[in-house]
């Protein structure tokens, strides 16, 4: 039997652009193979096309706000067809920054030290505070963003310029900057996929470092730390897999500094065009482009 997918991708998210692009590619992947695809926007219209389409599965191949956040995938719950990608809780606890590193803290997993800080509330002692709690340089970031999308490293000249940069969220993470190495890690169901390194020539993995190709990052693999170091951080990104019942693939960032890793967050949507990280480092480990597509159509599910 032909396959039918539907793709949603596109969004009204920061990295909109970047989820077209994944679209486009996973689809191109299985039209080659035989599929029959559709690729919409995640609007208004989508029941109706579900409905008339009937598709076998539907890929999720949105990043960001309403994509990767649990949104969407309690809308596609209702539609009873399976998605792929995680599911509706774990999706909104990766999502949120916040949310995800009290969790991951609990549980003993090394994530930079942070406060919150809130809009709504007095600015006047955030200084004193951070070099109570952390140090400077701080990273300011939102806490529901994807792709560097607003996170900016701060010194005590800057951080109030470059937090109001940021005064459309209600609440922002600072948190202590960790310098060092940038490790990522793909978790592919039970399978701890595999390592990458990413040595950005520009301050750190800005949104030009991941996606322009001028910005030449350089990409290692394999990661050259020892098989112990590797193992260490692999189990890492399992368990924060785990922790969060996350489903699929998912993709961890690390900053490895002095022999210890600290996890940033877990992405449940991570990039899915050729060039991503993800299809890399699957790709190194044998998995092409298509088998990975295929594997995450066959994992597809609902009420998870
Ligand atoms: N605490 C930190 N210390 C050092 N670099 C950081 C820190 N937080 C973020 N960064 C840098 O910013 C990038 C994006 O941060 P991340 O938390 O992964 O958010 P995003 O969801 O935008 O990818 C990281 O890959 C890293 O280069
Ligand atoms: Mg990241």
């Amino acid at each position: 039997m032909k396959k039918k997918i539907l793709i949603i991708s596109g969004g009204i998210s920061k990295e909109r652009v970047i989820s077209l692009d994944t679209g486009k590619q996973v689809a191109k992947e299985l039209r080659k193979n035989g599929y029959i695809v559709k690729i919409s926007e995640p609007n208004f219209h989508i029941y109706n096309l579900i409905k008339s389409f009937k598709p076998n599965v539907i890929f999720n191949a949105l990043h960001g706000q309403f994509g990767e956040d649990g949104y969407i995938q309690s809308i596609l719950e209702t539609t009873n067809i399976p998605y792929t990608h995680s599911g509706v809780i774990s999706s909104a606890l990766a999502m949120d920054k916040e949310l995800s590193k009290k969790i991951f803290l609990k549980n003993n997993i090394l994530t930079p030290k942070y406060i919150m800080f809130y809009f709504n509330r007095s600015k006047t002692n955030l200084i004193k505070l951070i070099n109570k709690k952390l140090k400077f340089p701080v990273v300011i970031k939102p806490i529901n963003e994807g792709s560097s999308v607003n996170v900016f490293i701060c010194n005590r000249l800057n951080i109030f310029s470059k937090i109001k940069l940021l005064e459309d969220y209600k609440k922002i993470i600072i948190e202590e900057f960790i310098p060092g190495r940038e490790i990522q890690v793909a978790i592919m169901g039970k399978k701890k996929l595999g390592a990458i390194e990413l040595k950005p020539k520009r301050k750190f993995y800005d949104y030009e470092a991941k996606y322009k190709k001028s910005a030449k990052t350089k990409h290692i693999i394999p990661v050259k730390i020892s098989k112990n170091y590797l193992n260490k951080v692999l189990s890492i990104s399992f368990k924060a897999h785990k922790l969060l019942g996350c489903r699929g693939v998912t993709r961890s960032d690390f900053k490895f500094f002095k022999n210890k890793f600290y996890l940033l967050e877990i992405n449940t949507q991570p990039g899915m065009t050729k060039l991503s990280l993800v299809p890399e480092i699957a790709a190194y480990n044998g998995i092409s482009f298509f088998d990975l597509i295929k594997w995450m159509l066959d994992n597809a599910s609902v009420k998870k």
